[in-house]
């Protein structure tokens, strides 16, 4: 069954040491205090949130000097077991890829590839049950589409991001099952809108207003969508197609340009 609910497997990193140390999108401003409790009391409700509708979560330890390791969809692609590590585009996190794939290599996987081109993981990279969507324009570098796609054997749809708010496709992008997805057209280019429009003529589309509350930075199960509170212009939308839709509170990390789905990498198995 493609659509509906099944367990899933997560990977998490408690956000002990998250701070805004740097700017590295429009939504970071180091000047802004952080409140480190609040922000791993909110992550810890996400967790039991996750457990509570039946799926694993997996931990990974956080490290002292990489302040954004709570995002840990960034730091690789797991799809049919195999894992494609991240290689990211700012020094700032680019060591948060060993930390990932040391626990690849230490839990059982036995396919682990370091990545040759600049990718952020499911920051850019996300698989429907047709294709692997694959988006740059500011982080991960266009040939990662096709080393994604040769290394998962899916087709790879390269799309292009176009907006600084909207960095990575999973600001912009969610896959609720199988091939439906939401989206907010405005972060896309004029050739990806097209692209998008072909392959899923039946997507929800999100309003400017929701896609900033981050409503596309949510976690799907196949029926419980997972997304912030604030994007609450999707609840109805989303309950019309007969999800669930479960808000929840990531203020904190929010300071860092994440919500929901930057928390959560996916262990596709
Ligand atoms: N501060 C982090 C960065 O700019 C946030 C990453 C958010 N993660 C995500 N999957 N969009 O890299």
């Amino acid at each position: 069954m493609i659509r509906g609910y099944s367990p899933r497997r997560y990977l998490m990193c408690p956000p002990e040491h998250f701070r805004v140390a740097y700017a590295i999108n429009p939504w970071m401003d180091p000047g802004k205090p952080v409140d480190t409790a609040l922000a791993v009391a909110q992550w810890e409700a996400l967790r039991e949130r996750y457990r509570a509708l039946g799926h694993t979560v997996d931990e990974l330890a956080p490290r002292r000097e990489l302040p954004d390791m709570v995002f840990a969809a960034n730091g690789a692609t797991v799809l049919g077991g195999r894992v494609l590590g991240a290689r990211f585009a700012h020094r700032e996190r680019a060591e948060e890829a060993d930390a990932h794939h040391d626990w690849y290599t230490t839990h059982g996987f036995t396919e682990v590839r370091p990545a040759e081109h600049t990718n952020e993981g499911e920051g850019d990279f996300t698989p429907t049950a047709s294709w692997l969507l694959a988006a740059r324009g500011f982080r991960s570098d266009p040939l990662a589409v096709q080393e994604a796609q040769e290394y998962f054997g899916r087709p790879a749809i390269g799309l292009h991001l176009v907006d600084p708010a909207f960095y990575h496709l999973d600001t912009a992008l969610c896959v609720l099952a199988g091939d439906e997805i939401m989206y907010y057209p405005g972060a896309f280019s004029p050739g990806s809108r097209a692209v998008l429009r072909r392959l899923f003529p039946d997507a929800l589309l999100a309003t400017a207003e929701d896609a900033r509350a981050f409503g596309l930075n949510a976690v799907s199960d196949g029926h419980h969508v997972l997304l912030p509170q604030e994007a609450s212009g999707l609840v109805e939308p989303l309950r019309l197609r007969g999800y669930e839709p479960v808000p929840v509170h990531l203020s904190e990390l929010l300071k860092g340009g994440g919500s929901v789905k930057c928390c959560t990498a996916e262990i596709r198995g």
